[in-house]
């Protein structure tokens, strides 16, 4: 035998050198649920390790992660029902705790980098990421002035990227134009080009209570089973001015980010959604898996698969557990 690929595997120095694939905290966003009381703090409880927080506590977090290497988190608003309408109105009112939470946060932290998320379902009485009219149909144009208006005001409270997951068409373009007109031309997009209808999202619906109250996301969302349609997404997001394209879920879809990833330029994000954590979690929780290899397994694939970006709920844990040398 001449080629014996055992060689490079003899040693744990050999096999370091010859290691293609790192994750690094710098490639990772963490995603956090702001809760309106600013001293709160609940579990999520089909997210174990994972709270939902008030601002206090969220500032306290924001600190740990940064001191940690973690710079970048995607903040999510925990509505009451009783500010939630048909047309999402809190999703651009500026004295809203979630825009004025956003705000602190870059007072206090300006070199961390906040990402928000554009879709209607947390303040929206439907549930639904775009306005329902009175057939349960999701109105596609009509939706992108209340999505515009939302940007604009996440923007204008401070966000550095604006990450719309709500999958209606010509939404990247519209909100480009909307920053641009109103200043904001530095204010990044990060679109969630190929965002799958998927069943993986149950547990962060339970920390937003954000489910749809009827029907499903099947007519906006993309189908499980394609990948083709993936391209179309993504040739609309590079024509309308996305600086990041984004595959969602990740583990599932590996393939959708080694597709985006060989076909584009741009930078390719993954996020490791909810349903993904939790199985781990689960399955740790009863003895089943051991958890840190299989989520350092979990991310480096993502990575080796295209992903530039991670979207996790493991970034903070992942951060620690580099910083203490056990990764
Ligand atoms: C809102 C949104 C969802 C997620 C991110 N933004 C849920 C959904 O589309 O129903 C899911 C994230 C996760 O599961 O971790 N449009």
């Amino acid at each position: 035998m001449i080629t014996r690929p055992r060689r490079n595997r003899k040693s744990a120095a050999i096999r370091s050198l010859v290691e293609e694939t790192k994750v690094t905290t710098d490639d990772l966003i963490l995603p956090l649920f702001l809760l309106e009381d600013p001293k709160g703090k609940v579990e999520v409880k089909s997210m174990p390790g994972i709270y939902r927080l008030g601002i206090d506590q969220m500032l306290k977090e924001i600190e740990e992660c940064l001191s940690l290497g973690v710079k970048a988190f995607d903040i999510f608003p925990v509505v009451d029902e009783s500010h939630k309408d048909k047309y999402a109105t809190k999703s651009h009112d500026n004295s809203f705790f979630y825009q004025q939470a956003l705000k602190k946060v870059k007072e206090t932290f300006p070199e961390a980098c906040v990402m928000t998320d554009v879709a209607m379902d947390p303040y929206s009485s439907d549930g639904h990421d775009g306005l329902v009219d009175k057939d349960g149909k999701i109105l596609n144009d009509e939706t992108l002035d209340i999505l515009g208006k939302m940007a604009l005001s996440q923007a204008e409270s401070g966000a550095d990227i604006i990450g719309p997951s709500d999958m209606m068409d010509g939404r990247v373009g519209y909100i480009r134009d909307v920053l641009d007109a109103n200043g904001f031309t530095d204010v990044s997009i990060m679109s969630y080009t190929a965002k799958y209808a998927s069943a993986f999202y149950g547990p962060f619906r339970d920390a937003l209570d954000s489910a749809p109250k009827s029907g499903d996301k099947k007519t906006y969302q993309m189908n499980p089973a394609n990948q083709r349609e993936a391209l179309i997404e993504a040739d609309l997001d590079v024509q309308e001015g996305a600086d990041f394209l984004m595959v969602k879920p990740a583990l599932a879809y590996l393939d959708i980010i080694k597709l985006l990833k060989d076909s584009y330029d741009l930078p390719i994000a993954a996020y490791h959604v909810s349903g993904e954590y939790s199985m781990l979690i689960a399955a740790a929780q009863n003895g089943w898996l051991d958890k840190v290899p299989v989520m350092n397994e979990m991310l480096v694939s993502m990575k080796r698969a295209g992903a530039d970006i991670i979207l996790t709920y493991c970034a903070k844990e992942f951060a620690q557990l580099k910083k203490e040398g056990k990764l």
